[in-house]
């Protein structure tokens, strides 16, 4: 500690201005300086405690044809403020989430640029930082086009990472394990499975990115409130170990498109010297501006469903009811086309599920395929694609609502855009009337392949802006929206709760069609893609080989039973689907009983432990009910997840049903041998569940009833 203060006295007294501003977290672990260089080029610092987290590292923006605002800055003025609220999300992982930090607002003037004005505002939490510029309105920056941000992060070693290519039309990479100066992102270029792509280089990644230092010190960087702005990623400087923002550009090259007043999402650095405390922050979504949705929480609903869907992907079913491919919008009369057979939503499979879905108390049946155009829907960069109206003959919409609100059920709506995107936006209006008309209030939207506007990609300024006129105009009509291959989440789920959940990262999917995701795939995700918000992962699947729909086939999900049931409480979402066929469910009931009873929304979160690329184990409390859910999964080896279950009433006894891997099971050879037990027990228990290899366990506990007592054995 003296060293430290003696080095932050030497640093400080070295400053050659004013410019020099130093804030400490609510806890004082975390210290910030920020400080102009001699040339006027805005520069800060992170330490945690006396460990340096970001050494020197430099701040700014470089605009077209203007003057770049990265130097020739005078300080003039910097204010503090302390703050700690609590605030109440409509629907979370947490019931309460505390907001406590230190902001510090930095003004910065160019006098020889007119004075112009830039201000960076720091928000300093206990587990991180967030920083972001703004602009105020000024007679001599009223617009700009920034075509290039210059943030960086000068980490002070060569650190693990876990990273996926830097690409700005996809996350759905496997990630890779590596130091930073062995990340070699061109890999990316041989992935086969992913359709549109456009790997950056070999030395940039996507964000969130989690690292880990010598010192052990887990730090990830990313974004949070991404509005009106391109997505970040990051380029690898391998000589200085230093990260710089990189911005998706449009078709001409620039990045962003501002008028004053504006400013850019937060840049955010989460640090911790547990790697269970980066799980737990709450600093993406306190960054992000409260719910601009009155009422939401009237009509927004977490919720479980099934769909028709796997078996498209397993190849059992299409998407398409003809096998044709040339079919225009306004021309083609499907109900003269030969159809193929094949086609999966039928009123009859549709039926099927809503029973289904009735039966075992799922909210949703969501079904793919629904809509002409299938036909030539990918790869084609073809603009009338879908009219998002328009049934095919099989499918009777009328018949079919009323089936599933006489069941109460409710079916959820299926808008893929083929990334023609400009053809979304003419008929989306018409698309949510015909929505409300029959009955839907929840939309999976897609976007797979190249974008229309042509030129632009996933995570430009426009295509940001783009999700979010979806998400507006939905909740004008009161619909919730789950995004697949959209940007990925920065939080934005606070402001805009109708985001119920979005893909962007690999999903199971990968599984049921390419070399899959490989075991330790969902110890990381936690770690980075959700540190933004939810994700629609479909975990679930029981039939794990895919052989069992076609000899020939080849593909696993690399997984045991039980750790598709341990998803469902390490991979957060409110929107969770029990992804696999009804016919696979029913082979397996026992097993199934946990997808039916596990809930969605939550009160409180504990990460018991967590270790990225190896194991992650969590457990939740139920909103507003005595019961918890415990979710412990492994990489390829195995390992034993020890839970004390402090936190149940001390007063209770309570049944735990333990959704474990038997002894002899293993993601490749056995995956699918798992046992279910039910066990008494207290707060002074402590679990200790054995993972297989690529395996997890799930536990649901309630309190016991009386005969339970009898019935059940003391853990
Ligand atoms: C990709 C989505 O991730 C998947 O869930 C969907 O079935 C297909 N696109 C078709 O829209
Ligand atoms: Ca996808």
């Amino acid at each position: 500690m003296l060293r430290f203060i003696a080095v932050l006295l030497l640093f400080v007294l070295a400053q050659p201005d004013a410019s020099a501003q130093t804030i400490q977290s609510p806890n004082k672990v975390l210290t910030l300086t920020f400080a102009l260089t001699r040339d006027g080029t805005p520069t800060y610092r992170l330490w945690r405690g006396d460990k340096v987290v970001i050494a020197l590292s430099k701040m700014g923006l470089t605009l077209k044809d203007q003057p770049s605002l990265t130097e020739g800055f005078r300080f003039a003025g910097g204010e503090q403020i302390k703050r700690d609220e609590r605030w109440e999300p409509v629907w979370g992982e947490r019931s309460l989430i505390r907001n406590a930090h230190t902001e510090l607002r930095i003004r910065l003037e160019q006098p020889e640029q007119k004075g112009r004005m830039m201000h960076i505002v720091f928000r300093l939490f206990d587990d991180g930082l967030g920083f972001r510029y703004e602009f105020p309105e000024q007679d001599n920056l009223r617009y700009f086009t920034v075509s290039d941000e210059r943030t960086e992060f000068k980490l002070t070693g060569d650190h693990k990472a876990w990273w996926i290519p830097g690409d700005f039309d996809t996350n759905e990479y496997s990630y890779s394990e590596s130091k930073l100066s062995e990340v070699n992102a061109e890999i990316g270029k041989n992935v086969r499975e992913i359709y549109s792509k456009s790997v950056l280089g070999p030395n940039f990644v996507q964000t969130p990115l989690m690292m880990k230092s010598a010192e052990g010190l887990y730090i990830n960087v990313f974004e949070a409130a991404l509005v009106n702005y391109p997505a970040m990623a990051v380029e690898i400087d391998k000589a200085s170990f230093t990260l710089r923002s990189v911005l998706a550009p449009d078709a001409v090259g620039n990045k962003a498109y501002m008028q004053t007043p504006c400013r850019t999402p937060w840049r955010t650095i989460i640090v911790s010297d547990k790697a269970t405390e980066i799980l737990a922050s709450n600093i993406i979504l306190n960054l992000n501006e409260p719910s601009v949705i009155e009422g939401a929480s009237a009509w927004l609903k977490p919720m479980k469903y099934v769909g028709i869907w796997w078996e498209m992907h397993v190849g059992t079913a299409t998407w398409n009811y003809a096998d044709v491919n040339n079919v225009r919008l306004g021309e083609t009369d499907w109900s003269s086309l030969k159809p193929n057979r094949k086609h999966g939503a039928t009123t009859a499979r549709t039926r099927t599920y809503i029973d289904f879905a009735a039966k075992h108390g799922f909210d949703g049946v969501l079904v793919e395929g629904w809509n002409v155009g299938w036909e030539d829907w990918f790869g084609n960069w073809k603009e009338e694609v879908f009219d998002f109206v328009t049934p095919y003959p099989d499918f009777n919409v009328v018949e079919l609502q009323e089936y599933a609100a006489d069941k109460g059920v409710k079916l959820i709506m299926h808008h893929e855009t083929s990334a023609s995107v400009t053809n979304y936006e003419r008929r989306l209006d018409t698309a949510f009337q015909f929505m409300k008309q029959y009955g839907y209030d929840a939309v999976k939207t897609g976007y797979v392949g190249r974008i229309i506007p042509r030129g632009e990609q996933h995570d430009g300024q426009w295509m940001v802006n783009h999700y979010i006129r979806v998400l507006e105009k939905a909740a004008r009509y009161r619909i919730m929206v789950n995004s697949h291959e959209s940007v990925r989440p920065t939080g934005l789920h606070r402001t805009y709760p109708n985001w119920i959940a979005a893909e962007a990262a690999r999903g199971n999917e990968f599984n049921a069609w390419s070399i899959g995701n490989p075991p330790a795939h969902e110890t990381i995700l936690p770690f980075t893609r959700l540190m933004g918000g939810p994700m629609d992962y479909t975990p679930g699947i029981f039939q794990i080989k895919m052989n069992a729909y076609d000899p020939k086939k080849k593909e696993q999900v690399h997984t045991t039973l039980a750790k598709q049931l341990a998803l469902y409480v390490t991979m957060y979402s409110p929107l969770q689907m029990a992804a696999d066929l009804p016919e696979n469910y029913e082979k397996h009931f026992d097993a199934f009983q946990f997808i039916k009873d596990v809930a969605v929304d939550w009160e409180e979160k504990k990460v018991i432990e967590a270790e990225p690329g190896d194991y992650v184990t969590i457990a939740r409390k139920a909103k507003g009910k005595d019961a918890w859910f415990i979710g412990a999964i492994t990489d390829e080896n195995p390992h034993r997840a020890s839970v004390p279950l402090n936190f149940l009433d001390a007063s209770k006894k309570y049944v735990a049903t333990i959704y474990g891997d038997a002894k002899d099971a293993h993601w490749e050879m056995n995956p699918m041998a798992y046992t279910v037990a039910p066990w008494v027990v207290t707060s002074a228990t402590i679990l200790d569940l054995a993972l297989a290899p690529g395996g997890g366990a799930a536990v649901h506990i309630r309190p016991a009833t009386e005969r339970e007592l009898f019935m059940y054995g003391k853990y």
